[in-house]
């Protein structure tokens, strides 16, 4: 059984209100101080941020990106020395139009192209502490990695595979939403909705079924990007979709190697990547995060460090389940594996190398369980539970997703057979239902911790579950749904053995929460705030019935605008965040 009891207590913070303020509220004791913001030299001396949006695509290469996600602190030094200097390394999901050009997007140029693609990606910047406050240094291991950044394939859809030769040398990555790290030292970002990026003027151009089921259309999610740069254009570059939706590893100590696409873990539109290890072999756990789609698991073939004796990737070598949920508690991974189950070539699969390009429809083969929205997994250190978040949805099937439909989402967790994480089967249970009792009386929360739609979740090595809301800005403003008493997005911590959760800690307005990690001794922990001020041009100016549309965090600068930053969270007495 998931969630076995323990004794010590793990929370122990006030927990803080509910907030519709544009601020950053942390509990009594703590401290915090904001860092690298969108457009901060990624080394001291690049150049500056200019405020009005006018930095060109060049200068933002040389700046930390946009709309800051999933993120690891990479220690550096000797034993302690690693609590106050370390690479930071983060993701940049997507960009904002209205706030990355002076004068939005109405009209699509080749070089509004290219700073859209430099605002992408990953940034690595080496900090440091010094008297308790961090800073960025001048490192010659800092870097971006972008949307132009050179790329390769590793696994079994190699580099030189025919459906990845689309016109240009295969270059960046985009929609790099969460992330995952090896015990090696490498850092993993995940690509989700690079879809969106692409589409057509061509009014003959269909979707194939396969493209289809990505969600690749026309329109595209509106960035029109396939009018100034034919890269994106469906209908003329189709294959430069095959280069996308996978996950990318890079190692962050190294600015000048080539990040690569590990292709054995399928390509979906990956949320994260959660690593354990089970008797020496990596699992890889990872969502699908679409309203009805799946949650994946990879079992490493052999140790990780026999592969890497041998010279190979751990992460190219191995077998990708996708999970079913049965109604009586117990689970399936189900393989994704060419010649077995329906994956044969009488049923049209080639090889495992269609299987991978097209691991969504094989995954729909196996009759996997949808579900409401899968994004951040996490396992928890004390014993090896695996928890996910959905964060909302149309109430998928069965009893793994028991609201129909599911606008607050729920977190789902399960305990592998024998309790190895390579297993085939597994047990599972809901964590929490998320969301309001005085609009779902099935939830069992309060004024100290009702939340809604998790997204990030992350175990620290004491075993608290850090739980991130996304709730978005079109739910927030709708009472209808139920969200007016949460209000702004947050970060809450959990007891995972009692089941209690307190709320740490509440963003300012418009924004999401996403992506936490700390020093190694948790006495610092950073956490990213995404898209303050999200929707404002679209909401206008606050009114009773908007409260929250307008952000100007963190500047406050009324010529400014919102930007998403890390924020470092301290306690004054120096201990340990969240004890
Ligand atoms: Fe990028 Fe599913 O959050
Ligand atoms: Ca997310
Ligand atoms: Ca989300
Ligand atoms: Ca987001």
């Amino acid at each position: 059984k998931p969630g076995r009891p323990g004794r010590k207590e793990l929370l122990g913070f006030a927990p803080v209100p509910p907030s519709s303020a544009d601020t950053f509220t942390v509990p009594e004791g703590y401290e915090t101080q904001v860092l690298i913001p969108w457009g901060t030299p990624i080394r001291p001396g690049g150049p500056a941020w200019r405020k009005d949006g006018s930095n060109t695509a060049e200068e933002q290469a040389e700046q930390i990106g946009m709309n800051h996600d999933g993120m690891h602190f990479f220690p550096l030094g000797r034993g302690s020395e690693g609590n106050r200097r370390g690479m930071l390394v983060l993701n940049h999901e997507y960009i904002d139009a209205q706030l990355l050009y002076p004068d939005g997007d109405e009209e699509m140029t080749a070089e509004k192209v290219r700073k859209a693609l430099e605002a992408h990606g990953v940034s690595a910047v080496e900090i440091e502490s010094v008297d308790g406050r961090w800073r960025v240094v001048d490192s010659p291991r800092a870097r971006r990695v972008t949307g132009n950044t050179p790329v390769t394939f590793s696994g079994p859809v190699r580099a030189d595979h025919p459906a990845l030769r689309a016109s240009g040398p295969a270059r960046g990555t985009l929609n790099n939403c969460a992330h995952g790290f090896t015990p090696w030292g490498t850092y993993l970002t995940c690509e989700e909705n690079w879809n969106g990026y692409f589409g057509t003027e061509d009014t003959s151009w269909r979707p194939t079924a396969e493209q289809a089921r990505y969600g690749v259309s026309a329109r595209g999610f509106g960035y029109r990007w396939h009018l100034a740069d034919p890269r994106f254009d469906v209908a003329v570059n189709a294959n430069e979709l095959n280069r996308f939706g996978w996950v990318v590893e890079i190692d962050p100590m190294d600015p000048r190697s080539v990040p690569v696409k590990r292709t054995a873990l399928g390509r979906i539109k990956h949320e994260g990547i959660t690593l354990t290890e089970s008797r020496g072999r990596i699992v890889g756990y990872t969502g699908d995060d679409q309203d009805g789609d799946y949650i994946y698991k990879f079992v490493g073939e052999g140790t990780w460090r026999s592969q890497r004796a041998r010279g190979r990737s751990p992460l190219d070598h191995g077998r990708l389940y996708v999970a079913r949920f049965d109604d009586d508690g117990t689970g399936t991974w189900l393989p994704l594996v060419h010649g077995e189950g329906p994956l044969t070539k009488k049923n049209g699969w080639a090889d495992q190398t269609d299987v991978l390009l097209r691991t969504r429809q094989a995954a729909d083969a196996l009759g996997a369980t949808k579900m409401d929205r899968p994004e951040w997994i996490a396992v928890n250190p004390r014993n090896k539970d695996v928890y996910c978040a959905l964060t909302n949805g149309s109430g998928w099937e069965g009893e793994a997703n028991p609201r129909t439909p599911n606008p607050y989402g729920h977190i789902i967790r399960w305990a592998e057979a024998k309790g190895d994480n390579t297993a085939t089967t597994f047990r599972w249970d809901i964590f929490v239902l998320a969301g309001d009792p005085a609009y779902d009386d099935r939830v069992k929360l309060d004024d100290s911790n009702i939340f809604g739609s998790p997204d990030g979740l992350w175990f620290d090595d004491d075993g608290r579950l850090w739980i991130q809301t996304d709730i978005s800005n079109s739910a927030q403003n709708l009472v209808a749904r139920g969200y007016d008493r949460i209000a702004n997005n947050m970060m809450l911590a959990a007891d995972p053995r009692t089941g209690e959760i307190r709320r740490f800690l509440t963003g300012p307005r418009g924004c999401e929460i996403t992506g936490v990690v700390t020093t190694p001794d948790r006495r610092t922990m950073f956490v990213n705030v995404q898209h303050p001020g999200e929707a404002s041009a679209a909401w206008g100016r606050p009114t009773p019935e908007n409260p929250r549309a307008v952000s100007n965090w963190p500047d406050f600068d009324p010529a400014g605008r919102p930007r998403s930053a890390t924020v470092v969270i301290r306690r004054t007495d120096g201990g340990v965040i969240g004890g």
